[in-house]
Parts: structure tokens; C-alpha cells; sequence
């Protein structure tokens, strides 16, 4: 038969961002649900986001536009039918929020993007070409967003299992069965359900520097992993262009650079103007390498961000979260230049998954950045994400019920990994260092970062390869280093596995984009690519 019909009665939604508290919601019209987080519910990368939700909804924009926009920021690397699925069912997913209460902030005077048909403000990114990104509390979207749906959550009747870790997912004759989940005091046991969703964000934490909070150890792309799912695109990690450069990198939204804020060098120049037409609001991972090269040309003194030229009244009051972080950290940026760096960011690869969210073991859904759609192809378009959670999670809950179609996704370029065991630990007889989180977050930034080359990743492997695993993991912590091993290990084969350049991914050994383009050869950048 082409297909099997899962009968679907407990639901079970692990991570509480933006993906699961939307999968939760959806699912819980139609089932039992429990929903699994490692913290408190809504703690998560969605939290954080600052600039907005992208979405084509006034009169003056439209999904075609959207889709181009996203296509190009992509580089040749997305897949065509996600991006679809994006910004064609995005209007609907924001109005629904909207339904839920969501205050999305109202346009003032001065905003750039008047003229939608409406009264929303809507502020201007990097490769969008018009202004579209809605956003709530000035700079604080992700975190009102996240109360609303945590809001709704807690009105429904969900299960709500707060502190668990997610040790594995349980499979039974090739499907899934349920979870086993980790309590802090390192006990375990395990949960029965009919589906599984993956909604445990990326894995920041990989890096040194990175915007992500502490939780983002990638723990459900690995369990996934580990369960057999197939994983796609691990090389494609968006280093965001404008963090604070301070301890913790804490993120400066790309919309302040969208209200006209620059990047200037050491002798004050605008350097982006030499490097793209649309200089500091090019795709992310343009600008982001910019200012890398810029930082190896002058390496004592930081890349500045000058935002002065928007005025005090109006930055304090767009970017309130912004002006409290500038200056806890001693800057005044109403009056001075502060200094940037790029940092980790987002995961653009995960686990493989259709359109619906399905991954390749049955029963086992994965949405967010958690997952691979291939929707963001090489370089995920500014406001992307909250917009991608609200619809492929959505789509997978309402999925929980449809036939399981045979076979894995057929939708995505799943770039083919390493099998699991193949990324195993050491070889026996080959002496075993513990892994050190540390160095291994700063062998990923050196070594696997925004600039990658065979003998950089060789001996990022080779280090990788020579460490363990907690051989019995009984913290959290210990559980996500034994996570962040396997999915370096997992990111640098896939880094060595494209020879070319593609977006986020950058090999300085290799010419121009090797391995090329592989759903939307007229993705266009005007990028000169260096060899
Ligand atoms: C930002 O505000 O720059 C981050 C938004 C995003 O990553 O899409």
C-alpha cells in the first residue's frame, strides 16, 4: 500500500519556542497533548528575537514578492515549494496570532514602511526589498510573541512537563513509540505517544560566539539523529552580521541597520559600499563575512555600528530593549558608535523533513529550527524564522493525522551524512579525552566558522573525533556536551562533504559555487566571490 495510516491520540510536542508552542496549540484542537521543555515554558531561542516576523501583508507587497526576496537571500539553496508554503500561508498564520492577541505594534510617524492598507508598523531588512517586518514592543518581538502563544497554551488543556531533557526518541518496529526524558536529578522515563514533534531550535551553542542562549545545544536534531532520522544542510549556519561585541554577544538587530544605521572601519569608512550595491542591508551572510574580513585587516581595533544618524527620540523608542542592553554594557549609542561582531546564530540545516514536517522515521515530525525544509536554503532571509514556525508547525500538527507516506522526504536536498555509528566516538584502544565544551566552541568558530578550509575541517574532525562523550551522562549538561559532540562532529563532515560555496557556507579553498546551486539555479547575488 502507499501509505499508513496512523491513528493518533497522544501527541507529544518537545521545545516550547515559538514551533512547539504553536504545534502544542494546533494539535491540542484534536488530541491529547503533552509538551516537553528543558526549562520553563517559552524559555527558548524565539524568546530572543528582536527584528520582527516577516510576512507580505499589506496591499503594497505580495507572497510573489516575499518568495523572490527569500529565494535570492537563499543563494540558489532553497526549496522552491517551502518557500512557497512560506510566504503564501504566512498572512493567514500572523492574523491567526493576531486572533490570539498578539500586539503587534502600530505604525507612528516615521515609520519607513507606511502604505501597507493598514495600521501595522513595518520596519525594513536586510535583502527584503520592501519594508514587511511586523514587530511588537519596539525591539522585543520574539518575547511578546512567545507570551501570547504560552498564554494560549496554558488555556487549553496541554500537559505542560517542564525541566525534562530529551535523552531519546523510542522507536518500535520503525516507528515511533514515544520519548525517554531525564529529570535534573539524572533519573529517567520514558512517555508513550502516537507523534513526536521536534521543536527544540538549533544549536548556537556550538560556537563561541553566538546570539543563542545557553539552551540551544541542538538536543532534539541529535536525538533525531540518533533515532535514525535523516539530517540535511548541517553546513549551512547563519552567522548573524551585528552582535555587541561584549561577553555573551548579545544580538543588535539587523532592523536598526533597516532605520539606517553603518558599518564603519577603523578610519571611519563605510566599507560595505565597496563590497555590495545594497551595502549593510545585503544578505546576512554577505554582510556578516564583511565585517569578518574587515576585523582580519585591523584586528585591534572593532568593526563600529553608527547609529547615531537615527536620532535619540526615535532610537529609544523603536529600540528600548536595545538602549537598556547598549547600556548595560557602558555604550551610549545615541551619541557613539558601538562595537559589532558576527555570532552564531542560526541553523539553517536539521532534520530532513516534507512540508508537513514529517522527518524519515515514521511518527517523527520535526518543525523550527530544529528542522531542515529547506526553506532557507543557504542563507535564511531576515524575520524568516518566527514566520517558519508559525507555518510548518502548524502544518505538522494538522499532519499528525494524514497517511504516513512511505519513504523518507522527497522534498529537500538532504545532504547524505555520515551514518550515526560512523560518527561515533573514538576507535577503542585510541586513548579518550572527555570533551572540553570550550574548546570545542572555539575549534567550531576558528575552524568551522564563517571561513572553512579542508585543513581547518580536517583537524576540526580529527579533534572532534578524539574526544568522548560522557560515558554516563547524569546532568543536563553533561547530556547537551554529549549532544554538541555529535552534531560538531556532524556539521564538520558536512562542511568538508561541500567542496563549494553556498551562501553561509564559505570555503576559502574553493572557487565560486563549486557544488552550484541545487533547487533555484536563478537564486542571483551580486556578491563578488572571492576564491
Ligand atoms: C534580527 O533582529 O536581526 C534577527 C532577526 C532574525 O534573525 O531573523
Amino acid at each position: 500500500s502507499p501509505s499508513v495510516v496512523l491513528e493518533m491520540g497522544h501527541v507529544i510536542v518537545v521545545g516550547s519556542g515559538v514551533a512547539g508552542l504553536t504545534a502544542a496549540l494546533t494539535a491540542a484542537a484534536h488530541h491529547r497533548v503533552t509538551l516537553v521543555t528543558k526549562q520553563r515554558i517559552g524559555d527558548s531561542n524565539s524568546w530572543f528575537a528582536q527584528g520582527g516576523v516577516a510576512v507580505a501583508l499589506g496591499h503594497d507587497d505580495s507572497a510573489a514578492a516575499h518568495i523572490a526576496d527569500t529565494l535570492a537571500a537563499g543563494d540558489g539553496g532553497c526549496h522552491s515549494a517551502a518557500v512557497e508554503v512560506l510566504c503564501r500561508e504566512g498572512a493567514d498564520s500572523i492574523r491567526r496570532l493576531i486572533e490570539l492577541g498578539m500586539p503587534f505594534d502600530r505604525a507612528i510617524e516615521g515609520d519607513t514602511g507606511s502604505g501597507a492598507g493598514d495600521d501595522l508598523a513595518r520596519a525594513q531588512e536586510g535583502a527584503h526589498s520592501r519594508p514587511r517586518i511586523l514587530h511588537a514592543s519596539g525591539d522585543a518581538t520574539g518575547r511578546v510573541m512567545v507570551q501570547t502563544l504560552v498564554a494560549a497554551v496554558r488555556a487549553r488543556n496541554i500537559e505542560l512537563v517542564e525541566e525534562r531533557f530529551l535523552v531519546d526518541i523510542e522507536i518500535e518496529n520503525g516507528r515511533t513509540r514515544g520519548v525517554r526524558l531525564a529529570v535534573p536529578d539524572g533519573s529517567e522515563h520514558s512517555v508513550e505517544g502516537d507523534a513526536v514533534i521536534i521543536a527544540t531550535g538549533g544549536a548556537g551553542m556550538l560556537f563561541e560566539h553566538t546570539t543563542n542562549p545557553s539552551g540551544a545545544t541542538g538536543d532534539g536534531i541529535a536525538a533525531a539523529a540518533r533515532a535514525g532520522a535523516v539530517l540535511a544542510d548541517l553546513e549551512f549556519m547563519q552567522f548573524h552580521p551585528t552582535a555587541l561585541a561584549v561577553p555573551g554577544t548579545p544580538l543588535i538587530s539587523e532592523a536598526v541597520r533597516g532605520e539606517g544605521a553603518v558599518l564603519l572601519d577603523r578610519a571611519g569608512r563605510r566599507f560595505m559600499m565597496e563590497v555590495h550595491p545594497d551595502a549593510e542591508l545585503a544578505p546576512r551572510d554577505v554582510v556578516a563575512r564583511a565585517i569578518a574580513e574587515c576585523q582580519r585587516r585591523q584586528p585591534d581595533v572593532p568593526v563600529m555600528l553608527d547609529a547615531t544618524s537615527i536620532g535619540a527620540d526615535r532610537l529609544v523608542e523603536r529600540f528600548p530593549g536595545l538602549t537598556a542592553a547598549c547600556a548595560r554594557h557602558g555604550f551610549d549609542w545615541t551619541s557613539e558608535p558601538v562595537p559589532v561582531t558576527p555570532a552564531a546564530h542560526y541553523l539553517m540545516g536539521g532534520v530532513h523533513t516534507d512540508l508537513d514536517g514529517r522527518s524519515s522515521v515514521q511518527g517523527l515530525f520535526a518543525v523550527g529550527e530544529a528542522a531542515c525544509t529547506g526553506v532557507h536554503g543557504a542563507n535564511r532571509l531576515a524575520s524568516n524564522s518566527l514566520l517558519e514556525a508559525l507555518v510548518f508547525a502548524r502544518r505538522a500538527a494538522t499532519a499528525v493525522d494524514a497517511p504516513w507516506p512511505h519513504g523518507s522526504p522527497s522534498s529537500v536536498n538532504a545532504t547524505p551524512l555520515p551514518p550515526h555509528d560512523s560518527l561515533g566516538d573514538a576507535a577503542a584502544g585510541v586513548a579518550a579525552t572527555p570533551v572540553d565544551r570550550l574548546a570545542l566552541r572555539r575549534a567550531m568558530w576558528e575552524l568551522v566558522g564563517l571561513h572553512r578550509n579542508v585543513v581547518g575541517l580536517e583537524s576540526a574532525a580529527e579533534l572532534f573525533s578524539a574526544w568522548t562523550a560522557p560515558p554516563a551522562p547524569s546532568s543536563f549538561a553533561e547530556r547537551e556536551d554529549a549532544n554538541l559532540l555529535q552534531l560538531a562532529r556532524a556539521m564538520t563532515a558536512a562542511a568538508m562533504a561541500r567542496k563549494g560555496s553556498l551562501g553561509a557556507h564559505f570555503r576559502t579553498d574553493a572557487s565560486a559555487t563549486a557544488d552550484g546551486s541545487r533547487h533555484d539555479p536563478s537564486g542571483s547575488r551580486q556578491e563578488e566571490r572571492r576564491s
